[in-house]
């Protein structure tokens, strides 16, 4: 049994929730300076969640999703990762789950500029030793749904910001994580891009993707079926978009968005 049917299989008793924080904090050292980042995060996000996280600049949101993403641990407090105690992993347990379960979409891309548009969505799995064709099959399936598969051998300086930001998309959903995290998906792109990634992320919700987005857009933020507003590092305000998701379930996107 590999390591992550170990998890898996650990994490299949049913009711437990995808993500479970408990009194989360996360304080940041430097030069004699201590930045409470977040503190008294209570959060439990379920399987198929669409959920945005709204604040200022500063106030913890990225923080949060390198908690949340196992870029980097919490100072104190408990984080359940479905159902299974994230402190108690090794650093290579951690890579592991990070490159099998999590996809990321950052809001500059992070795509390598030497690598064709296949290659960087190709990367992350060749990390996981899938053969070639398996391979294949995914980044073609991942650049479709994104409708970027004629540009295949493009780099990524050949290409609109949109169309590298769906290529982000495709590189983070290729590996069919758990969860995706995005922070501010569309923080370096025009409205009418930042509205095709968004409908984008919302047809992979209704797909059942779990998905975790900061976001300082409102109009943004109202793809997701729920908001928390964070403030100084805190959890201050949480609400549902009732009405978006409904709709959304049902197949219908909001009109004028
Ligand atoms: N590596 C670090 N070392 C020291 N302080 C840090 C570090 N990373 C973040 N911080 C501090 O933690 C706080 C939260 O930062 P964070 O990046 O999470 O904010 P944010 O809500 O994502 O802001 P923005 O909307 O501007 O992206 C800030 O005060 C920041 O200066
Ligand atoms: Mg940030």
């Amino acid at each position: 049994m590999t390591m992550s049917d170990t998890w898996r299989a650990n994490g299949a008793g049913g009711a437990a929730a995808m993500i479970e924080m408990a009194g989360v904090r996360k304080v940041f050292l430097t030069d004699e300076v201590e930045t409470h980042a977040l503190s008294d995060i209570d959060l439990r996000i379920d399987e198929g969640d669409f959920l945005s996280i709204a604040g200022p600049s500063g106030c913890g949101k990225s923080t949060l999703l390198s908690l949340l993403g196992l870029l980097d641990s919490p100072t104190g407090g408990e984080y359940f990762l479905d159902g299974n105690p994230v402190a108690c992993l090794s650093a290579a347990q951690r890579a592991t789950i990070r490159n099998r379960h999590i996809g990321f979409i950052f809001q500059a891309f992070n795509l390598i500029g030497d690598l064709t548009v296949y290659e960087n969505v190709e990367l992350p799995l060749t990390y996981r030793g899938l053969s070639a064709p398996e391979r294949s099959e995914r980044v073609m399936g991942a650049l479709e749904r994104v409708d970027m598969s004629h540009r295949l051998k493009h780099y990524p300086s050949q290409l609109s910001g949109g169309q590298q930001q769906r290529v982000a998309v495709a590189r983070a959903v290729a590996g069919d994580p758990l969860i995706l995290l995005a922070d501010e998906p569309t923080g370096n792109l025009d409205s009418s891009n930042g509205e095709a990634v968004m409908n984008l992320l919302a047809e992979l919700h209704r797909d059942g993707a779990t998905i975790c987005m900061v976001t300082h857009d409102p109009r943004y933020a109202d793809y997701a079926g729920r908001t928390i507003h964070l403030f100084d590092g805190r959890i201050v305000s949480e609400e549902t978009n009732g009405a978006a998701r409904e709709l959304r379930e049902h197949g219908y996107e909001l009109a004028g968005r």
